[in-house]
């Protein structure tokens, strides 16, 4: 498909799946980029000697002793459900990954938002001198430390879950923290953050509106750290240690990934920091065994413009007419990350669409098959496995990467990544609406 059918396909709001010429083997990709394996470790590190604090600050993470870790899950009921839905068989095993579940923040973005509090916590508690490296870090929650993280304010904008992750980390660590807020985000989300003594800073704007509001309030007060989504390394591998997590639940489960038995991973795309980090760390870990693809509304698919246009200054929706009017908060974004974006240019093997009243199907599905509560952005990554298996381009790409013979042995895993924290009456409406709606998208896949 060429740019400009890709681009009349998208003003058209209509899903498709689209893939990405420049994706190479990880031995090209991966020694060029600014970002290793090795700073992975060093984030995994670092939360493991966070672990004791985080247990004692969120009584939810004792038993885990500080991990904050989702659950690798088999679907069969869902898997089920979903090859009746195609009328075809999907070959392969379907998982899921639960990031809704995950403890303090439920939701993907918990591991890079908690983990850039952290670092930051680290650096400054550091530079003050009153941390050396082999300490505990438990001395943060004591009185001197907190005399000091009392002082500053950590700040972010958000469509709703960053927040939610950034916010109550910071404030349970002692920090002030604020949250600007776009107009998507919801009503309980907001709340929720005030309740656990967060500032909401509400903008009658999109994301990349409160963003830019957050990040131009933090540029005048020294005492204030901005987490910038838009374009933050700590983000990107706080979210890329799920990786090296997956890979040990993955033995554990006696699940293979290699050559002949393939990874695909679909993964909700909003501003790209939680699927590219995620992807980065997956590169790493399986290298050109796991294939990952992005989903996004047909009413924002910022990261899938952005390839078309490139990273050095990402294209807006806006452009092309779009609304970003639609019921994935998490994923209503505007403009994609082009630090992600440049990362990830060259490993991830397509990026599709999907349409709300498909997210809401599958939302209503997975609760009835599998009892497993999710928001609506995170349901995008179920789209995946049809696309790659039943769409023209997705076979073709099956079949030119020489992967069509071993999908019978390939896993399926669709990485959820928000829900557990919704509030009932709300989830309520949405498998109500999810039990009307139909999967619109599969006329544009099968
Ligand atoms: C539930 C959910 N899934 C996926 C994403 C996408 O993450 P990112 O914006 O880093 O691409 C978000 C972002 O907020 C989210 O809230």
């Amino acid at each position: 498909m060429d740019k400009q059918a890709v681009l009349e396909h998208l003003q058209r709001e209509e899903p498709f799946l689209w893939i990405n010429p420049e994706c190479r083997s990880v031995d090209r990709v991966l020694p060029k980029l600014p970002l290793q394996y090795a700073d992975i470790l060093d984030a995994e590190t670092r939360l493991e000697r966070f672990a004791p604090l985080l247990a004692d600050l969120f009584p939810e993470l004792e038993k885990s002793r500080g991990i904050i870790e989702s659950n690798l899950q088999p679907i069969p009921a869902m898997a089920a459900w979903m090859s009746d839905q195609a009328r075809g068989h999907l070959p392969g095993q379907m998982l899921i990954k639960t990031d809704g579940n995950l403890p303090v923040a439920g939701s993907v973005k918990a591991r890079g938002g908690i983990y850039e509090v952290l670092l930051f916590a680290e650096n400054l508690a550091t530079q003050k001198g009153m941390l050396a490296p082999d300490d505990d870090r438990r001395v943060l929650a004591e009185a001197r430390a907190q005399a000091l993280l009392r002082r500053y304010t950590i700040s972010v904008g958000s469509t709703g879950n960053l927040g939610m992750s950034i916010g109550i980390t910071a404030a349970a660590l002692g920090f002030k923290a604020v949250v600007h807020m776009s107009r998507e985000a919801k009503t309980w989300k907001k709340e929720h953050l005030r309740a656990n003594g967060v500032t909401v800073i509400e903008h009658a704007a999109d994301y990349t509106v409160a963003v830019a509001a957050g990040r131009a309030a933090a540029r005048i007060d020294p005492l204030t750290y901005f987490v910038d989504d838009e374009s933050s390394q700590a983000l990107f591998l706080g979210y890329s240690v799920a990786a090296l997590r997956l890979k040990t639940q993955l033995v554990q489960a006696g699940i293979r990934v290699d050559r002949d038995h393939p990874l695909f991973v679909y993964l909700p795309c909003g501003v790209g920091g939680a699927p590219g980090g995620i992807t980065f760390g997956l590169k790493q870990v399986f290298g050109d065994a796991a294939h990952c693809f992005f989903g996004e509304p047909v009413q924002a698919p910022c990261m899938l413009l952005a390839f078309l246009g490139g990273f050095s200054s990402p294209r807006s929706v806006e452009t092309l007419g779009l609304e970003m009017d639609t019921a994935a908060d998490g994923l209503a974004v505007g403009r994609a990350s082009g630090l992600v974006g440049q990362m990830v240019r060259d490993l991830v093997s397509g990026l599709f669409t999907i349409d709300d009243d498909s997210l809401f199907r599958f939302l209503e599905a997975l609760y009835r098959t599998e009892h497993i509560r999710i928001e609506p952005s995170a349901a995008a990554g179920f789209a995946g496995p049809y696309f790659v298996t039943f769409s023209l381009p997705g076979r073709t790409w099956l079949q030119a990467g020489r992967l069509s013979a071993y999908m019978p042995k390939a896993t399926h895993l669709v990485w959820t990544t928000g829900g557990r924290l919704l509030p009932t009456a709300e989830f309520t409406a949405m498998t109500r609406r999810g039990a009307d709606a139909s999967l619109t998208f599969l006329n544009a896949c099968c």
